[in-house]
């Protein structure tokens, strides 16, 4: 599953640029969707790096343009392909200079469209599935001699194996947060998601691989990592006693790392939640009390047409044993309204379990059906106004609790990650434990330090706090 999908994202390491060498070749990863795609334009930049690319401050100054897609909802194929019709121009342009441009696209959008992609968009010289970046440098190394490349079938050879890592620079000019992806795919075939299909099979790194990775983030001065996997939870990888060892486990071996204060993970799946992991959040002090767990939709009768195997009922006693465990966690949520079927009764039980729960923070989307999953072929497909409105009815409640949530907190004393300058000269932006930004005084602590203040003021996006002395 994956969080926050509408979230789109222009990968940019200003600092690494600035280092690059004049006349180097640069590349440009344009990253749509979550932030396992994020994670993954990451990683792509660092198998580059090691190929002499190096990142581009915009789309015109680069010789190799990515686009690093997602498939999760509709009009996504169609956004790709007016996008890659928008760098054509510039292609075209460039080789009017006598400069040559490549166009790349990668992620799920890859996945499943492959060769149609060179069909309907000429301009582009390689296509790269998710399971086969690690061949990158090769693929491109082959479009460079003029060939097209499309590079969509599931590797055997392990991809984090042969991916480089980040080079201390770049993990440094990413910030003191960071994404780790410890597991790709999903074996549970919700009918609505695409992602079994796009992604494949559930597969987890072993445990001495995401080790290594964290320390090198560590030793770089990051602070917190997000352990990241369509359904992460499900996590089960090789330990180094031969064992294999579940996310509770690997969750209590990482905040051993020093420097490591801060640990977090998503997207869950009700089913997977299981005492280990919840003993975890009771007695980590470093996972932080903020949890990203779906449930879709309350009616009993849609969750198992949506195929996710657990009732409404299952999913409040979990989040009941949940907070019996860690009281101050902060619950946060995806829905889907008008799944085939779904009728104004059902759609009163979506809004009944949200005001059971109390979210601190959701993500909620019309449904959209999706070729090539069960979903789509339901008869009862709900018209897109019913959809509209009742997604409407949604955010309003969700909305509301954000705001309860967030307004809860003043007067409040906690924990405070800075992470970056704030938008006004003397501001400082930092995460809240609940995943919050929080804007400071500078004087309140160096980016990276975790520091004690109390929140002074709700507004409609951050937090504002000042410095305790
Ligand atoms: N239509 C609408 N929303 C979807 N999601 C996944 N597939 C679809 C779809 N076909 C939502 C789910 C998931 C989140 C990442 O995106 O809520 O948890
Ligand atoms: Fe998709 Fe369901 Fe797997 Fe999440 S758990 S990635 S929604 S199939």
């Amino acid at each position: 599953m994956e969080q926050n999908a509408t979230l789109e994202t222009i990968m940019r390491p200003r600092e690494e640029s600035a280092e690059a060498p004049d006349g180097a070749r640069k590349v440009f990863v344009k990253t749509y969707g979550c932030q396992m795609n994020v994670y993954d334009s990451q990683r792509m930049t660092d198998a580059l790096a090691a190929e002499g690319y190096r990142p581009a401050e915009s789309l015109e100054e680069a010789d190799l343009v990515l686009l690093n897609t997602c498939h999760i909802r509709e009009k996504a194929a169609e956004k790709v392909y007016s996008e890659l019709g928008r760098i054509r121009k510039l292609k075209e342009e460039r080789a009017e200079a006598g400069r040559e441009t490549l166009i790349g696209v990668a992620g799920c959008v890859a996945q499943a469209e492959g060769r149609e992609i060179l069909r309907r968009a000429p301009a582009v010289d390689l296509v790269i599935g998710p399971q086969t970046y690690h061949r990158l440098p090769a693929v491109v190394a082959r479009a460079r001699r003029g060939e097209k490349v499309v590079e969509t079938d599931y590797a055997l050879e392990d991809k984090f194996e042969h991916l480089p890592p980040a080079s201390r620079g770049a993990t440094r000019s990413r910030g003191v947060t960071a994404f780790l992806t410890v597991q790709e795919g999903c074996d549970k075939f919700c009918t609505f998601c695409v992602v079994p299909y796009t992604r494949g099979a559930e597969v987890s790194r072993p445990v001495a691989q995401i080790v290594a990775e964290a320390e090198r983030l560590a030793e770089a001065g990051v602070r917190e990592v997000t352990l990241l996997g369509q359904n992460v939870n499900a996590w089960h990888g090789e330990g180094p006693d031969g064992r294999e060892w579940g996310l509770g486990r690997l969750l209590f071996r990482l905040a051993e790392i020093p420097g490591l204060d801060r640990l977090r993970y998503t997207t869950s799946h009700p089913r997977d939640m299981n005492d280990d992991l919840i003993a975890a959040h009771r007695d980590l002090p470093e996972l932080m009390p903020y949890l990203h767990l779906p449930v879709q939709a309350g009616s009993d009768r849609v969750l198992k047409a949506m195929n996710r195997r657990h009732t409404a009922a299952d999913y409040l006693r979990l989040v009941e044993k949940i907070r019996a465990a860690r009281a101050d966690i902060a619950m946060s949520g995806d829905f889907i309204v008008g799944f085939p079927g779904e009728t104004e009764e059902d759609f009163q039980e979506t809004l009944k379990i949200v005001r059971e729960v109390g979210y601190a923070q959701a993500f909620s989307f019309k449904y959209s059906p999706r070729p090539g999953t069960p979903g789509a072929e339901m008869p009862l497909q709900v018209p897109d106004a019913v959809k509209d409105e009742r997604l409407q009815r949604l955010q309003a409640l969700l909305g509301e609790q954000q705001r309860t949530f967030a307004a809860g907190l003043v007067g409040r004393t906690i924990n405070l990650l800075i992470e970056k300058p704030g938008r006004k000269p003397g501001q400082r932006v930092g995460r809240s434990p609940w995943l919050q930004p929080v804007i400071v005084d500078e004087k309140a602590g160096d980016i990276g330090d975790i520091v004690k203040v109390r929140i002074t003021e709700a507004g409609a996006n951050s937090l504002f706090a000042e410095t305790i002395s």
